[in-house]
């Protein structure tokens, strides 16, 4: 006798939600399952969905819970780069369906799991709506480049600096590369200016981008306000995507010759075009 198994993925090219069928056995063996509702969607998004199929990370983000697997990429970063810490306060740009907020709030004890422990703050946004997840608050269906919803982000902390900005944020994927690109520089730049504005000093930040030739200037901009600038791309970072992430460690300000840089980073001036 066979059951079927229905599931849902959520296509990170195109945000819907494919549903996959898979055939399980009374003997629990698994046959291959097919995708449907396919139909129309672009080659991108079939090969987005076949390797999702495929990949170890996705069965094993199932298994232990994870929202989606990208919560592998911040187990492995803060593994080896140990950036999150007991009582820490952390911003999550870009946090739907909310892997890396789970992550963050173990890591920064908002679970409040260790009494012996501090408790930490986790706060998650994103242009999507995102599940309730305990011991977290969500900006859901929020643009974080928009002036006001960061005015809003720094009115929930009352004041309060933050230890860790994480930005795992993408453009919706195009076929056009430069533009994507582009695309991700923006959206870096604006969780740069945001930092500036609320990092605590020796604070970090862990950025995604999408590379190309614009890399540069973000990492130089990056090196003036940090102490320690590193490119890391996590073991569960497919190697076919071109999305790196720049880890800054120990925020040391902005320098005096950087002011009026200061003045546009601060989220109610921002200034698109600015990252230095
Ligand atoms: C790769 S997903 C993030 C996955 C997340 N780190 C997790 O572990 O669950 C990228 C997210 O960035 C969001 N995003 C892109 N541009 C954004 C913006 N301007 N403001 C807020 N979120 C944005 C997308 O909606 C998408 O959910």
């Amino acid at each position: 006798m066979a059951s079927t198994l229905v599931y849902g993925i959520r296509c990170h090219s195109c945000k819907q939600v494919q549903y996959v069928c898979r055939f399980i056995t009374t003997s629990q063996k698994k046959h291959k399952g097919t995708v449907k509702n396919l139909k129309g969607k672009s080659p991108g998004a079939k090969k987005w969905l076949t390797n999702q199929l495929k990949d170890p990370y996705v069965k094993r983000a199932k298994l232990e819970n994870w929202r989606c697997r990208s919560a592998f990429k911040l187990l492995e970063i803060d593994e080896k780069h140990k950036i999150l810490k007991p009582g820490n306060v952390v911003i999550d740009c870009g946090a739907a369906p909310g892997s890396w907020c789970q992550v963050a709030a173990i890591k920064v004890n908002a679970t409040e799991k260790d009494p012996s422990q501090p408790t930490g703050i986790v706060i998650g946004v994103d242009l999507l709506h995102i599940e309730p997840l305990d011991n977290v608050s969500f900006f859901p269906n929020s643009d974080f480049t928009n002036k006001d919803v960061q005015q809003s982000i720094l009115g929930s902390l009352g004041g309060k600096k933050v230890h860790v900005v994480l930005s795992d944020m993408a453009p919706r994927a195009s076929d056009a590369r430069q533009l994507d690109h582009e695309l991700s520089v923006e959206l870096c730049a604006s969780v740069l200016r945001f930092s500036v504005g609320v990092l605590k000093h020796g604070g970090h930040l862990l950025c995604k981008l999408w590379m190309g030739p614009e890399q540069n200037k973000l990492h130089a901009a990056l090196d003036k306000m940090f102490t320690n600038v590193k490119v890391v791309k996590p073991p569960a970072s497919r190697t076919s995507s071109s999305e790196i992430y720049f880890l800054a460690k120990n925020f040391k300000g902005v320098p005096s010759d950087k002011i009026k840089s200061v003045e546009n980073a601060r989220p109610e001036n921002s200034n698109k075009n600015d990252i230095g």
